[in-house]
């Protein structure tokens, strides 16, 4: 071959190939930026699944489907001032709806989901779920890797800031109005709704586990009647699936001691053993989370509460800001008994020694 001919031919292909190469390059490029969602979110494990996906659902009625960017009007664009809530899911933010709505959007940690699919299943069933014990989810919105869900906004706020958090003027205080301590009368009511929501969610024909039962999670309306909220953790058990282990999680204090175990399944009997935890931190107003110092020795809430009811101190352990409701002697003993022998009914140790949520529901009636 002439020399300069196989000069040209080689340059051609080393053109081709660099072009090849380039396009390639400028292709992926690209399509990663095509990928970049609408509204980036600090994340360091980007879903691939997820990103695809643009959507939004309602449930209820009461509200029309709300695209992503009448959610960021209603919260400022998530702005820090619009929190009023933190759970290990996402920030939960107050909006309102320029038709005067008031909701909570909570926006869910980008990894606090596998998948879409699941994802939608989960809210499929929670949104199906009616009862007045149970905070509804309205609907939920998906745009990118952006996961919303909407709920009904609660102004009394929720039962842990209404316990422990009364006199403090914190930034999450989002109350309209002044607190005032929770009566006894008033406590013994929203202990019998967060016991007839948990039958209620133990009761269906796929029974769901609620799993991280806690006065933060108890949301009160303008009735103080108890609002069961945060179902991010919630799993449906499918009993033909049984095999499928839904793994137990919970908050420390509330945790029933056979969650301890890593290897434990969450039972319906967990949310028993939360429950009467929650009995006990409503009627003593301590944190369950926190030991109890007791004359010089550290103990856990629940040992400390044991303790206390063995020796007969039920009414002396009772929230002591209770009394300014100034009714002290018209208390009947018997009932304050009773309220904490079910606590503890409720909190023994024994899986089987507790009480299925719809005897508690009896107990308490
Ligand atoms: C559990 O219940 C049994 C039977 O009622 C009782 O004897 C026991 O003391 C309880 N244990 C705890 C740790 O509450």
């Amino acid at each position: 071959m002439d020399p300069t001919v196989e000069a040209i031919l080689a340059c051609v292909a080393v053109v081709i190939i660099a072009a090849t190469i380039i396009s390639a390059v400028v292709l992926k490029i690209c399509k990663v930026l095509k990928r970049v969602p609408n509204h980036p979110t600090p994340t360091s494990v980007p879903n691939p699944g997820l990103t695809s996906v643009d959507e939004s659902s309602s449930f209820h009625p009461s509200l029309q489907i709300i695209s992503m960017s009448e959610i960021l009007a209603a919260t400022k664009n998530f702005s820090p001032d619009q929190i009023i809530g933190d759970s290990r899911f996402g920030f939960v933010y107050k909006a309102e709806l320029s038709n005067g709505l008031k909701l909570a959007i909570k926006k869910l940690h980008p990894d606090a989901f596998q998948g879409f699919m699941e994802f939608r299943s989960e809210l499929e069933i929670l949104g199906k779920l009616r009862h007045r014990n149970i905070a509804h989810v309205l609907g939920y919105c998906v745009s990118g890797a952006d996961r919303i869900l909407i709920f009904e906004l609660f102004e009394n706020g929720d039962l842990n800031l209404n316990l422990h958090d009364l006199w403090s003027s914190s930034e999450r205080n989002y109350m309209s109005h002044a607190r005032f301590p929770l009566s006894w009368e008033t406590r013994q009511k929203i202990v019998k709704g967060v016991a007839n929501g948990l039958a209620y969610i133990h009761g269906l024909d796929k029974p769901i586990i609620h799993r991280d039962i806690k006065s933060s999670n108890v949301l009160l309306d303008s009735d103080f009647e108890a609002r069961i909220s945060d179902f991010g953790l919630a799993r449906t058990i499918d009993y033909r699936h049984s095999h499928v282990s839904t793994q137990a999680a919970g908050t420390a204090g509330y945790l029933a001691p056979e969650y301890e175990e890593a290897i434990a399944v969450a039972t319906v009997k967990g949310d028993v053993y939360s429950f009467g935890i929650l009995m006990l931190e409503v009627a003593t107003g301590k944190r369950p989370d926190l030991p109890v110092d007791l004359n010089g020795e550290s103990m856990s809430f629940i040992e400390w509460a044991r303790d206390m009811v063995a020796q007969n101190q039920e009414r002396e352990i009772l929230d002591p800001i209770i009394w300014v409701w100034g009714r002290r002697n018209q208390l009947r003993e018997a009932n304050i008994k009773e309220y904490f022998r079910i606590a503890l009914m409720c909190a023994n140790d024994s899986l089987k020694k507790r009480p299925a949520m719809r005897d508690v529901v009896e107990l308490l009636a």
